[in-house]
């Protein structure tokens, strides 16, 4: 669990949460001019580190920005921070700014050195009841912008999104557009429809998610057919399973959407093959060495 003074890493130090101060011209704080990761940490070991700092490196590049640290000194604050929090299960936080200038101003100055802010938090085992019964989504039109394949900080509409799913006592906000499947508000969505599971293409407008591309890794290995392609939201509907993968929660079942239940109600057989192969997959990493 965590300590109970968490400790985090802003720019270039270790410290208090409380000491952690931005200039309030910081342009994350004042444009979410900023971008961020969230890597799981399975038995104090970073997962998937690799691919998560792949896709940083592909959002810094998308905005303009260089990678401001080398892959070994992520390495080591990500695994410092880890130690001082004493994380088991839990997450690392990651999020770097283009940097604090002297005056509001739109146009970036190049000269800004980036704000780099990490933090560590615990997560809870999943709950069983999740494992029995699944879990309710809401579908909801996306309002974001073109670029979703950056992994920006500025998610209004995403929070808005998984607030209004929130008050609907779902845990997910669906999002579509035009008809068409994108992805969830915090994460992708999976469907399965006789015995093929089903994913979204990458494109602008969804992010590419590190939990399903490995998801879709282990569905290769078990055997089962992979379909990318665009998924309508009639096909949404009438799926005979619906999945959540993201960083802090694995792969979900959705068993309800828009208060109607998924297939049969209950999570589906090819939740469940994925779920084991993904659980056996993170203890076996887990207690591998961590290496860059
Ligand atoms: N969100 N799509 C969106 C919009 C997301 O915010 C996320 C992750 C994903 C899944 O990506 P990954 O499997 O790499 O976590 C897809 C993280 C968990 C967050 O914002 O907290």
């Amino acid at each position: 669990m965590n300590a109970t003074v968490p400790i985090v890493w802003l720019s270039g130090r270790f410290l208090p949460l409380a000491d952690a101060a931005i200039s309030p011209l910081d342009r994350g704080f004042l444009f979410a001019d900023a971008v961020y990761e969230v890597i799981p940490v399975y038995a104090g070991r970073p997962f998937l580190f690799k691919e998560h700092l792949a896709r940083l490196d592909r959002s810094l590049n998308a905005i303009g920005m260089p990678m401001p640290m080398a892959t070994n000194d992520w390495a080591d604050v990500i695994r410092t921070l880890v130690d001082k929090n004493k994380i088991s299960d839990g997450m690392v936080y990651l999020h770097v700014s283009r940097g604090a200038d002297v005056i509001r101003n739109h146009a970036i100055n190049e000269r800004l050195s980036p704000t780099i802010f990490l933090m560590t938090s615990a997560l809870a085992p999943m709950d069983p009841t999740i494992q029995q019964q699944g879990v309710a989504a809401l579908t909801l039109p996306d309002q974001r912008w073109a670029r979703c394949d950056i992994k920006s900080t500025s998610l209004l509409p995403n929070i808005l999104a998984k607030s209004t799913a929130a008050r609907a006592q779902a845990l997910e906000a669906i999002l579509l557009d035009n008809g068409l499947l994108r992805e969830g508000s915090s994460s992708s969505v999976l469907m399965a429809k006789d015995n093929v599971l089903w994913a979204p293409p990458y494109t602008p407008e969804i992010l590419p998610g590190t939990t399903r591309d490995l998801m879709l890794r282990l569905a290769g290995e078990l055997n089962i057919t992979v379909t990318i392609a665009p998924i309508t939201e009639h096909a949404l509907r009438h799926a005979d399973e619906i999945m959540l993968c993201f960083a802090t929660r694995g792969v979900l079942p959705v068993t309800q959407l828009d208060g109607q239940p998924i297939g049969s109600g209950v999570p589906g057989p090819l939740w469940q093959h994925l779920y084991s192969a993904f659980d056996a997959y993170r203890q076996r990493i887990a207690h591998t060495a961590f290496n860059t």
